[in-house]
This record gives structure tokens, sequence and C-alpha cells, in this order.
């Protein structure tokens, strides 16, 4: 089969089309035909060398695909060959062919293209995980979710607002925030110009925020305590701003606050069937029915995947980057 490895760390150029031999399912996996997979931030990390894939976990990049059940193992009965899927991985999404625990594999939501599908596993499994399973939100509550033009935020502004919350976010252009307030975002705040804690205050009587997603870490630790409710969980999910900073913890202790941060990748194969059972369950109704939509920004074949990950550094896109086999 085909698949993208990087072939030593660095830049979008290391990026390199190899032949590799066909995946076998082991036990209690499937096989793929990969239709589609997506970029995430972690391929680009990965690639530079700054994020190793977990162990036992393939080289091939991609976190997430779509495509048809080509081979079962015979202790898998819920999977059967010609299924068309999506799917949740460790790695090997950049490639014809991945071999995947079938806990991991989704169905394709009703309404859903398989090439788009290839797009949804892992914003779905991230957002729901995080913001639903981790930090609870619930109806009534306020979300802030940083990067709400990107492919997390995008999807986590639809389903806070499907399930009843306010949703404030964060965005660096004009038109991004546009787009954020077209997704449902009840407030959009520009990063560059704006200050998001008074915003978030102004949205919420002087409450806060009971929730927040956030992507940049170390940059906006403090500014996120201080933008928290009473009781409010603070979820951090990315390092774009660094990954050391100081918590003031007498800030959070007198809010009685919660500072999460999670990986989805390094979670165990039970762990992650269990994420992906409860998306199945309570995301992709809202899929199906248009509530919540990924958002492909553009689409390139496998072989340019150097030219997705330019694009994803460049940070001109808005939602997804889909790959194509
Ligand atoms: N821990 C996990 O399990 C997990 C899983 C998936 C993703 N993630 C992380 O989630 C983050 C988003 O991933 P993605 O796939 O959605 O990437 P993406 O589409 O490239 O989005 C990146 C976002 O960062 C925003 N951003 C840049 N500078 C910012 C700033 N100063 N303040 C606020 N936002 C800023 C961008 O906003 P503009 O475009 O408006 O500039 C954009 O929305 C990444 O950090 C990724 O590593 C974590």
């Amino acid at each position: 089969m085909r698949a993208v490895i990087a072939s030593a760390p660095g830049g979008p150029e290391v990026l390199t089309v190899t032949d590799l031999p066909d995946p076998e399912p082991g036990p209690g996996e499937v096989v793929l035909d990969v239709t589609a997979t997506a970029v995430n931030r972690a391929d680009t990390l990965q690639r530079q060398g700054h994020y190793p894939p977990p162990p036992g976990a393939s080289d091939v990049l991609g976190l997430e695909c779509s495509g048809v059940v080509s081979a079962v193992a015979p202790d898998v009965t819920d999977w059967a060959v010609g299924d068309e899927v999506c799917a949740l991985l460790a790695g090997g999404g950049y490639a014809e062919k991945v071999a995947v625990p079938a806990g991991q594999l989704m169905p394709v939501p009703k309404g859903v293209d398989l090439v788009t599908a290839g797009a949804l596993p892992e914003v779905a499994c991230t957002v729901w995980s995080n913001v639903f399973m981790v930090a609870g939100l619930q109806p009534g509550e306020t979300l802030l979710v940083h990067g709400g033009a990107g492919g997390i935020g995008s999807v986590a502004i639809q389903l806070a607002k499907a399930l009843g919350s306010t949703v404030v976010t964060t965005a660096g252009s004009d038109e991004k925030l546009e787009l954020c307030r077209s997704l449902g975002a009840d407030v959009a705040v520009s990063y560059r110009d704006q200050d998001f804690v008074e915003e978030v205050r102004a949205a919420t009587d002087g409450r806060g925020a009971d929730v927040i997603l956030d992507n940049m870490g170390a940059k906006y630790l403090d500014r996120n305590v201080s933008a928290l409710a009473t009781q409010g969980r603070l979820v951090i999910i990315g390092m774009q701003g660094g990954s050391k900073a100081e918590l003031n913890i007498g800030k959070l202790l007198v809010k009685r606050g919660a500072v999460i941060a999670t990986s989805l990748r390094s979670r165990p194969v039970e762990e992650k069937a269990a994420i992906c059972a409860s998306v199945v369950e309570h995301v992709w109704p809202l899929v199906s029915d248009g509530s919540v939509r990924t958002l492909v920004h553009t689409s390139f074949p496998l072989e340019q995947a150097a030219e997705a990950h330019r694009l994803m550094e460049s940070g001109q896109h808005t939602g997804k980057i889909v790959l194509t086999t």
C-alpha cells in the first residue's frame, strides 16, 4: 500500500509517500481501505519530531479516516467486509489501508458522504469527550471555546449550541469571527483586538464561563482562570501557546475551579472505544439531522500531504483539511 511517513524530523518537505506491506487485522481489529483522512495539529508536531506515536502505534501519520472494511479478525462480530465506516486512529490514516481496533470504528452518520466522514472522528471525539464527558457542560451553562473557526472549535460551537449552552468563542480575523457567529456562537471575540476575559464576563453578567475548551495552554492559563465561573472547568487540549506557565492557585481555589489537561491519542483502546460509542449515541444524531457538521476547508490527494501541512501551519484555513487516497 502507499502511505505517508516523515522521512526525518522537519518541515512539510520531509513527508514522503512510500510503499509498505498491507496491514493484517490483529485480534480485535479490522482493516479498512481508506477513502479519506484529515490533517490534525498533532500530525504537524509528529512530523517535526515533537510528538512521537504512542508505543505500538504506526509510524504512518493520521489520527482519523473513513473507508470501507476490507478484512475482519475472526473475533470481531460487529463489523463486516463492505461496511462503510469512519475511525479514530492512534496513527496510520495517511495510507491506502489501516488496521484499527474494532471499538474505534463508527458508522458513517446518515447524510454524510464518505470523504467528509474522514474529517469527523477526531473533532467529534475530542469535543464530546472533553466538553461533555470530562467537563460535563450542562444545558444553560456557558462554554468559552478558543479558536472557534478551527476544526475542533467549529464543531464545539455547534455541539454546545445544539445541546442548549451559551457559546463565547475567539478567532483571529473578521471573516473567521463571522463564520463563528454563523455556526451559532452567541459572542465572537477577536483574540487580536479584544480582551476575552472582559467579553466573557460581559456575556455572563459577570459570572464567567462554566467550561473553557483551550487550545493555547501556557499563554492563556492565567486569563482562562480569570474567565472561569465559580466551579468552572478549564480543559486544556492544546499547547499552541506553550506548555509551561504559572498557575495562580489562590484564584482557582476561590472559584473552586478545575484545570484539566487531556490527550485523546494516549488513551487506552478501551477508553477510545467508550468515547466512540458515546459519540455515536449522542453526537451522530445531531450530525445526521444537520445541527452539527464538520467544515471541510479543502481536500488534497494523499501525495500532496506536504501542501496540506503547509496550509494548516499557515493558519489560513477554517475547519478541516482532508486528504483522499
Ligand atoms: N488533546 C487532544 O486530544 C487534542 C485532540 C485534537 C486536537 N487537539 C488540539 O486542539 C487544537 C485545535 O486543533 P484543530 O484541529 O482545530 O486545529 P486548527 O484547525 O488548526 O485550529 C487551530 C486554531 O487555533 C486558533 N488560534 C491561533 N492562535 C490563537 C490565539 N492566540 N488565541 C486563540 N486561538 C488561536 C486558530 O484561530 P484562527 O484560525 O482564528 O487564527 C484556529 O482556530 C490544537 O492545538 C490541537 O493540537 C488536541
